[in-house]
């Protein structure tokens, strides 16, 4: 780890927010069963941090997606590398992401698990950078909106790099 990494939003910065969102999530859901689809690998600390959080039925799964070529250019296609092992009709889906930033990842997926017939769908993200918003995405549950830079850690890398970092921070590339 050799990048100078200025910390945005810190460990307890995070905690505090994911206890507040798990309050939402409650508030809206009360004790109904609900099942949470992760989006490897991005969403996995906050997976980890919110479930536990929450005290109804949890189903807990995971997809692995990308996006196909550049997103500049793409129809906001995605390709899935692993699926759904259960199927979700009639179930109440909020989704894991950590990041909405063009909204391509999600507003497809989002029409990709409509179509499976759950009771409702949601969308609950670490973070939101909307400045770069290029399909209309509704976030349901938000941790931080942040501004317009590429950001790591708690989940989220630069070329699979610092996931593992337990807060949020900003790779300065001013340094070397
Ligand atoms: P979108 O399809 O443009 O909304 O991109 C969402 C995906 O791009 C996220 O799930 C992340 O994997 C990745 N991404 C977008 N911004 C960042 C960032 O600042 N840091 C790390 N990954 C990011
Ligand atoms: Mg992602």
């Amino acid at each position: 780890m050799n990048d100078k990494i200025n910390v945005l939003i810190s460990e307890e910065e995070i905690a505090k927010r994911i206890s507040e969102m798990a309050e939402e999530i409650t508030k809206d859901t009360g004790d109904e069963p609900i099942v949470l689809i992760g989006i490897l690998k991005g969403s996995i600390m906050l997976m980890a941090d919110l479930a536990r959080k929450l005290k109804q039925d949890v189903k807990i799964d995971f997809m692995d997606i990308s996006s196909y070529g550049d997103s500049d250019t793409s129809s906001g296609e995605i390709k899935i590398n692993k699926d759904l092992e259960y199927a979700i009709e009639g179930e109440n889906v909020i989704i894991i992401e950590d990041i909405v930033d063009t909204g391509t990842t999600m507003s497809y997926l989002l029409d990709h698990l409509r179509e499976k017939k759950p009771a409702s769908l949601k969308l609950c993200t670490l973070l939101d950078k909307p400045e770069n918003r290029r399909f209309d995405v509704k976030c349901d549950y938000i941790g931080f909106e942040i501004p317009n830079k590429f950001v790591v850690g708690y989940g989220l890398d630069y070329a699979q790099k610092y996931r593992n970092l337990p807060y949020i921070g900003c790779v300065d590339t001013t340094e070397k």
